[in-house]
């Protein structure tokens, strides 16, 4: 299983990367606008400093637009761009047309494991199945990751499932243990996830009671300053 972050801040990229969660990186039109730069040096600095995929989004409404952005886009690096594309009628018509061509393929907005029945012939590196805004309205998508593995492996085995949109450590467990081959994951759930309230208030209670020893006690155990 792999991590990719999700996001498209460089400083981000370059602190999650030191903790090794950073396999890849999946950005998407959100996410640029977010960041105050060109998008296009943001996406060649990220290529830069990731070893690993690195997924661009098309901005593009109809597929002939869909595969004209995904050549460009592609031209800023031919080995780690990943062309995402939206799980629509166009966006699957492009799918087709780039896998043809040897485009690394993202299908992201990937909301019921029925949307990977047109894949048997067309290949997707990865179906970014999407997990948090679906919980975001008090529905769940966790029950059907079990379909869609099925789906995958009856259909399209080589098919990488994406759990996208993790919004907290039990969405990213649900599609851990249930067979994410990759989960992206945004910087604002890792920094949940380890700034977790339990080990901080633990860390600090073990601090203060180490305080009310007294000085020189304390500095046969503590290092030299
Ligand atoms: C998936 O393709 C997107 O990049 C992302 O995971 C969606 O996350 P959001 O629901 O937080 O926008």
């Amino acid at each position: 299983m792999k991590f990719f972050l999700d996001t498209a801040s460089i400083e981000q990229i370059s602190k999650w990367k030191k903790f090794d969660l950073v396999h890849g990186v999946t950005t998407n039109p959100t996410l640029l606008s977010k960041e105050s730069s060109d998008p296009v040096k943001v996406i060649k600095e990220i290529c830069k400093i990731v070893n690993g995929d690195v997924s661009a989004q098309v901005t593009e409404r109809n597929s002939k637009g869909m595969i004209e952005q995904a050549k460009f886009l592609r031209s800023i690096d031919k080995k780690k761009i990943v062309i995402k594309l939206p799980c629509t009628l166009d966006g699957i018509q492009a799918a087709r047309f780039l896998s043809d061509k040897n485009y690394k393929i993202n299908i992201t907005l990937g909301f019921d494991p029925a949307q990977i029945s047109t894949f048997k012939n067309i290949n997707i590196s990865y179906f970014s199945f999407i997990i948090g805004r679906v919980e975001d309205f008090g529905d769940s998508n966790i029950s059907n990751i079990p379909l869609l593995k099925l789906m995958i492996k009856k259909l399209n085995p080589k098919i990488k499932f994406l759990a996208a949109s993790i919004r907290n450590s039990s969405q990213l467990l649900s599609a851990a243990t249930n067979g994410a081959d990759v989960i992206t994951v945004p910087p604002t759930t890792w920094d949940k996830i380890y700034k977790n309230k339990y080990t901080l208030d633990g860390e600090k209670s073990f601090m203060e009671s180490w305080e009310q020893l007294p000085n020189d006690v304390r500095k046969k155990y503590e290092i030299k300053k």
